[in-house]
């Protein structure tokens, strides 16, 4: 699915004459950089699921020459499976959770990706497709925190709501093992597609509070 699915995806984009969006991670990074990836950094993917991911972006990429590659990030979403939901189940039936404090990343609220997704095909259909939108961009919220420090971040914002308040206890990834390895920085800079497509992501705060208000406002 994460290869030859965007290969079939971008070979019907080309015979039609129209661009591909493919969405990608972070997770092509080994997390070893130390400060934030560069979309030019070479990416060398920790597991199968980076591996399979990046093979999807050179796929596209050869498939349709009209494709834009958006790196995102640590997704969650007022429906699905995800790291708040999760939270907010686990933490109304535990008094203490533990959480590892030692990956960096930019949680992306999945209401903001959809509206930066919406922000670059507004900009392909009004300038026409250009030579400069072939390629890879960062696309993830502003400002990045920690599993545990996003973590803390939830059940602050849903104590408004009456959500639970659970003692959240950081911890290594060691500590918490795991059969994939994650990459442990994966920053990304987000110039380029700021730049190049003139959108950016409102920063992760912004993005939580806009998922608590729509998973309250759910039920
Ligand atoms: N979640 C993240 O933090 C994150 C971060 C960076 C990038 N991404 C990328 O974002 C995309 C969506 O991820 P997600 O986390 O939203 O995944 P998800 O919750 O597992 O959703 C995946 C979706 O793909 C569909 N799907 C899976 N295998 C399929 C197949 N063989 N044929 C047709 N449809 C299939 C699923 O359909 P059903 O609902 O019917 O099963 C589901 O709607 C992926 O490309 C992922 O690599 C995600």
């Amino acid at each position: 699915a994460n290869a030859l699915g965007p290969a079939l995806l971008a070979k019907l984009c080309a015979e039609a004459g129209i661009p591909l969006i493919q969405i990608s991670t972070d997770y092509v990074y080994d997390g070893l950089k130390g400060a934030p990836y560069l979309e030019s950094d070479l990416a060398n993917p920790l597991g199968a699921y980076g591996r399979t991911k990046l093979a999807g972006e050179w796929a596209a990429l050869a498939g349709n020459p009209m494709t834009s590659v958006l790196r995102t990030a640590w997704v969650f979403s007022p429906v699905g499976k995800n790291f708040v939901r999760t939270m907010l189940a686990v933490g109304a039936t535990r008094p203490e959770l533990r959480v590892v404090a030692d990956q960096h990343g930019h949680p992306t609220a999945a209401p903001d990706l959809a509206d930066a997704i919406a922000g670059v095909l507004a900009r392909i259909r009004q300038t026409g497709w250009r030579p400069e939108y072939r390629g890879v961009f960062h696309a993830r919220a502003e400002q990045s925190t920690h599993w545990h420090g996003f973590a803390e971040a939830i059940f602050a914002g849903a104590a408004a709501y009456g959500g639970p308040q659970p003692k959240v206890l950081p911890i290594a990834t060691h500590e918490y093992p795991v059969k994939a390895v994650r990459p442990a920085d994966g920053r990304m800079d987000g110039t380029k597609l700021a730049q190049t497509f003139g959108v950016t992501l409102p920063n992760w705060q912004a993005g939580l509070a806009r998922v608590l208000k729509a998973l309250h406002a759910g039920g």
